[in-house]
């Protein structure tokens, strides 16, 4: 068995999660469900992101001191988390002790390894990023690249991480490390990033005070990015206990958008090799999804409420849609007509379907009773294929991939069963045969759809007779074919996904 431990960015909580944050959220679950179904043992990491100006800033327009106003916001996180059926094992916050903790440590340890030295800076800032811009980055009218609003100037006396030192570093540890960013093209952003020169980058402020104090000189405190990066080590019990820091880390995925490759491909690598920390084995870097072209932010006032949309859908629906619909990595576009037909298409017409009508024939030409698959069904290299494109995909960190592969075990066994039209044939062997098949492919189909799709596939599970958790169990074995039993009791039940019209 071995160990595998994904993050999430941990979110702002100046706004409520949307559809953005959910999106990278249940790529994680999804991710993670197929590593524990592989038998691994899993630490899924997600939480909320609550020191630096922005919040200070939120916090003092809602008339709250900043603690109360993270204190109501970080639980409606984890409970959009709950209500999407995110299966985190942990959910750390930046204000816990054991976070401010692992920050001092790490800060402490750049100090004293010389990389972090007193300067004074007088730069553009926007606020919404946390991060300073140069001149050249930003748009006409100094405005904000990502968020398109005027940015603020500073000048104040910060301590700055050399950044610069390390540009050679990174490049020679990327080129030993192929593949650690992905897709590939996002790894040419960071690698871009790297080659275009790196400036040294100020890891506190004295303008504010909601953050973390720098160990060695408390009128400052911590800049919210050095400190924010620093919970994946908090999580795994950096500078507290060596016994489960060592266990988890380093970190198998950091699942980021393509907005904070910056912070994470560039500035943390650089951080952690500076504190002689390993670093991370690998990035999965995801798209932006777009509404009408644009961001979806709450800055950008278009903001999609993720618990609206799984009234319509179910949380099944929801997230096939987001792990299925845009490769991971690219851009996708939101839209609700493309969310119900992707919805109708894949889910209602083809698993839904495919669900229903062996259950149906099962019930009227089989007494209700599932028979066993041939040992040599045709459809048993169907079966294989897919179970063989999904490993690849969730490998890969392409959950659209990896579905388009289960799916199209429930494809062939639709187009199985129409070539043979069982419900035509009368009662006995061939009849049976068949639907010994078609019930083994849909047995298959529950195991390699759970990521995505956990409820569906617990209920298709226990509608073709079985009575267990389905979490439990075990590729590849669950995959292999020939596992239905025959014998089980089969029932009907509601549709899976009522077609919307
Ligand atoms: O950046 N499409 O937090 P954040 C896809 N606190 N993904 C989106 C998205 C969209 N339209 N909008 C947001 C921060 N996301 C920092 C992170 S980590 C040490 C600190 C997702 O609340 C995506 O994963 O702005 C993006 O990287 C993240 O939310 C940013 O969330
Ligand atoms: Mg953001």
């Amino acid at each position: 068995m071995s160990r595998f431990y994904v993050t999430t960015p941990i979110y702002y909580v100046n706004a409520e999660p949307h559809l953005g944050h959910a999106y990278t959220t249940i790529v994680g679950d999804a991710l993670t469900r197929w590593s524990r179904l592989m038998g691994n043992e899993v630490k899924y990491l997600t939480g909320t992101d609550e020191h630096g100006l922005k919040i200070q800033q939120a916090a003092q327009a809602a008339g709250q001191t900043p603690q109360e106003f993270t204190d109501e916001i970080a639980p409606k996180f984890a409970h959009a988390w709950e209500r999407l059926n995110i299966a985190n094992d942990d959910f750390i916050r930046t204000t816990e002790p054991r976070h401010k903790a692992a920050v001092v440590e790490l800060l402490q340890r750049c100090y004293d390894a010389g990389d972090i030295e007193l300067g004074v800076y007088s730069g553009k800032y926007c606020v919404a990023c946390e991060e300073y811009y140069t001149d050249e980055e930003l748009l006409p009218g100094d405005l904000c690249p990502i968020h398109k609003k005027l940015v603020d100037t500073y000048e104040e006396e910060n301590y700055f991480f050399r950044l610069s030192r390390f540009q050679d570093r990174l490049l020679d540890w990327y080129a030993a490390h192929p593949g650690a960013i992905k897709p590939d093209h996002r790894a040419n952003e960071a690698l871009g990033l790297i080659r275009g020169g790196l400036r040294d980058f100020s890891v506190s402020r004295t303008s504010l005070d909601w953050g973390i104090p720098l160990p060695w000189d408390p009128k400052h405190v911590t800049y919210v990015w050095f400190d924010a990066l620093t919970n994946y080590l908090s999580a795994t019990g950096f500078g507290d206990n060596e016994q489960t820091y060592t266990d988890w880390w380093p970190v198998d995925y950091h699942l980021i958008g393509k907005d904070i490759i910056r912070h994470h491909c560039v500035y943390w690598p650089a951080m952690l090799m500076s504190a002689g920390v390993e670093l991370p084995k690998g990035w999965g870097v995801g798209g932006w999804l777009l509404v009408d072209g644009e961001k979806m932010a709450k800055s950008g006032g278009n903001a999609v409420n993720p618990l609206e949309l799984i009234d319509t859908v179910g949380v099944d629906g929801f997230r096939y849609y987001v792990l299925a619909e845009t490769p991971y990595g690219t851009d996708g576009d939101f839209s609700y007509e493309g969310l119900v037909a992707k919805y109708n298409s894949d889910l209602a017409n083809n698993f839904g379907n495919l669900a229903a009508r062996v259950a149906t024939v099962v019930a009227k030409k089989c007494g209700g009773i599932g028979p066993a698959p041939r040992a040599d069904s045709p459809l048993a290299a169907a079966a294989s294929a897919a179970f063989e494109g999904a490993q690849r995909g969730w490998n890969d960190v392409a959950p659209s991939k990896a579905l388009d592969a289960t799916w199209s075990l429930i494809r062939a066994t639709n187009a199985y069963l129409e070539t043979n039209e069982p419900w035509k044939t009368e009662p006995g062997p061939e009849v049976d045969a068949v639907m010994g098949d078609a019930l083994e492919a849909l047995r298959i189909v529950s195991v390699l759809a759970f990521p995505a799709v956990p409820q569906t596939a617990q209920t298709v599970w226990e509608r073709i007779g079985f009575t267990s958790n389905i979490a439990d169990q075990r590729l590849p074995d669950s995959a292999a074919w020939g596992g239905y039993p025959g014998g089980l009791t089969v029932t009907k039940g509601d549709s899976l996904f009522p077609r919307i019209t």
